[in-house]
């Protein structure tokens, strides 16, 4: 759209009163002829005779007033009906501002829209102005100043409202206007998610890697499942499949196509099965890149929440006393993207005599432990505020930064969470000495792969664990996401049917409560399982002697079936 600032040209009068938009532009003609010509069509049935020759009476043909810029008109000016081609034809024949007592509403706005200038003046100014136009037609609009100078040469101010001046100044219609605020509205709006997440419509894209070993069998359940909220709990899920490992190597030779990472990265969360990566499985796959360890590192899923908690049906199925498990409930913040798992140097090397070294790093950065350590007290309040932060401090520099770290942030922000700081190897003593002391625990990447798998026994078995793979929040409020069981590939029993799925359901669980807004669903879902276990499905790793297990998918059906 042009920009208006200031017009100066010849003005013609029209003065009279309930000028429609049907005597300014025929419908047939807006159908049939480009906008950039309607001009020739302007005030049709007045401005030509029946024969098509111009009309001599019409103002707008009379020598004087002909190719005027400014029209000086009547009361209620563009009335009618609210066609937009009526000011497509004003501008196309030139007219930039219309001066009148009244407007019709949506003509006014259209004027705004389309960059002419509608100017309100009091009856008698116009009439006045109408009069002025028998000795010169010569006259300015200035939107700069509000303000005409009239044919007389008499300065009239005007008023108009400032968000429509500004919008005509700058040249740009309200969509153009609203655009131009982008920056502030998504600031906006995602501060408004942050504080109100379930503002968002629930509305997810996922993408399911099955991957390695007994991950397509949980993956194919936990689909079912996520279907069944998509479908009945109208959550609108959006499930796009991708090939793992050997099986992608095989259909597309190579590990991660970029269509794939495209997905990944545009996804809501990724529901990921497991991986086998440098096993057997793998050992005509050239390509060496542990793509797990990369989307972990590529998306700065930093945050991997562990949540261990034993199923009252499952007390005895524990190696671990009933009476030591009872009212256990940990959450492991696992440090994902940092420590020994990604730091430089690493390798092995050959010495000149043919010896070999293995090297691998630690590294901290204070501010990769602060992260976690926030991540760590921010969930504690929500639960029973006590954090035990665990490392192997005195011993190793990385221990002694993260203890001093973990304080400070303690101190500073969260005075009323209590923290413990405990040595990894007590820790993984105590976890199965005395689980019920903990509730949050946080630690870095290694100790925290082990902890947790230590921590697994407390739930019972392996195959229950879920866990949630974390970015940092973005600008528009959203954060990258991996689910997965924490079981891994378990290549002995792939293949079978008979891998447990409630790992990886319970890890849709997460993803509904994380990803997709939606903790009222997690919560229906996390009952639903304990309700099927409780009601007897049991798959092979926790079914209780002298019971006969049940399938995976049997398992699936008795999570659905609580559901319903
Ligand atoms: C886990 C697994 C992974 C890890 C493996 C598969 C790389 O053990 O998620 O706990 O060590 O992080
Ligand atoms: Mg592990």
């Amino acid at each position: 759209m042009e920009a208006f600032t200031r017009v100066t040209g010849r003005a013609a009068p029209l003065l009279r009163p309930n000028v429609d938009t049907e005597v300014m532009i025929r419908v047939d003609r807006i159908i049939s002829t480009p906008r950039e010509e309607l001009g020739r069509w302007l005030f049709e049935p007045w401005r030509y005779e029946e024969d098509g020759s111009e009309a001599p009476g019409f103002e707008l043909n009379m020598p004087r007033f002909r190719d005027a810029r400014i029209l000086v008109a009547g009361e209620n000016f563009g009335c009618g009906s609210s066609r937009e081609g009526a000011v497509w034809a004003l501008a196309g024949y030139g007219i930039r501002a219309v001066i009148a007592p009244s407007f019709g509403d949506i003509f006014e706005s259209n004027c705004f829209q389309n960059g002419i200038v509608p100017v309100r003046l009091a009856k008698e100014e116009v009439e006045t102005i109408g009069r002025e136009l028998d000795d010169g037609t010569e006259m300015t609009v200035d939107l700069e100043e509000c303000a005409i100078t009239t044919p007389a040469g008499r300065r009239v101010p005007f008023a108009v409202a400032p968000e429509r001046r500004d919008a005509l100044l700058a040249g740009l219609d309200e969509i153009g206007m609203t655009l131009r605020l982008d920056g502030e509205i998504r600031a906006y709006q995602s501060s408004e998610l942050r504080a109100r997440p379930w503002l968002r419509p629930v509305r997810a894209r996922l993408v399911a890697i099955g991957g390695d070993g007994v991950g397509p069998e949980v993956m194919e359940q936990t689909l079912r499942i996520a279907e069944w909220f998509s479908e009945r709990r109208g959550l609108a899920i959006e499930v796009r499949e991708e090939l793992w490992g050997p099986a992608a190597w095989a259909a597309h030779g190579i590990l991660m196509r970029d269509e794939t990472w495209r997905a990944i990265t545009d996804a809501d969360a990724v529901l990921f099965g497991a991986t086998a990566y440098g096993s057997r499985d793998y050992r005509d796959v050239p390509e060496k890149v542990d793509w797990l360890l990369e989307i972990r590192r590529r998306l700065d899923l930093f945050t991997n929440l562990r949540p261990v908690r034993p199923f009252a049906s499952l007390l005895a199925n524990s190696t671990l006393k009933p009476e030591v498990l009872e009212g256990a409930d940990i959450m492991v913040v696992r440090e994902l993207t940092g420590g020994v798992y990604f730091s430089t140097p690493r390798g092995i090397e050959r010495g000149p005599d043919g010896t070999r070294q293995a090297v691998n790093t630690v590294r901290y950065s204070d501010a990769q432990i602060a992260r976690i350590a926030r991540a760590a007290f921010e969930l504690a309040r929500e639960r029973r505020g006590r954090v035990h932060s665990v490392d192997k401090a005195v011993v190793l520099e990385v221990g002694n930064l993260w203890r001093e770290v973990v304080g400070e942030v303690h101190a500073a922000e969260y005075p009323d969470v209590e923290l413990v700081h405990m040595l990894v190897d007590n820790c993984a003593m105590q976890l199965v000495r005395a689980p019920t002391q903990f509730d949050v625990i946080v630690t870095e990447n290694l100790f925290g792969d082990i902890l947790s798998d230590c921590a697994a026994m407390v739930a019972g078995s392996l195959g229950m664990l879920p866990s949630a793979a974390l970015g940092p929040v973005r600008e528009d409020g959203r954060r990258h996401a991996l689910y997965e069981p924490i079981h891994g590939s378990a290549p002995d029993i792939a293949g079978q049917g008979i891998v447990n799925p409630l790992g990886s359901i319970l890890s849709f669980a997460l993803c509904l409560r994380h990803s997709l807004g939606a903790p009222a669903e997690a919560e229906l879902l996390e009952r639903a399982v304990e309700r099927a276990v409780a009601g007897g499905a049991y798959t092979r790793d926790i079914a209780p002697p002298g019971v006969a297990p049940v399938s995976t998918t049997a398992m699936g059906d008795a999570v659905l079936g609580e559901l319903e």
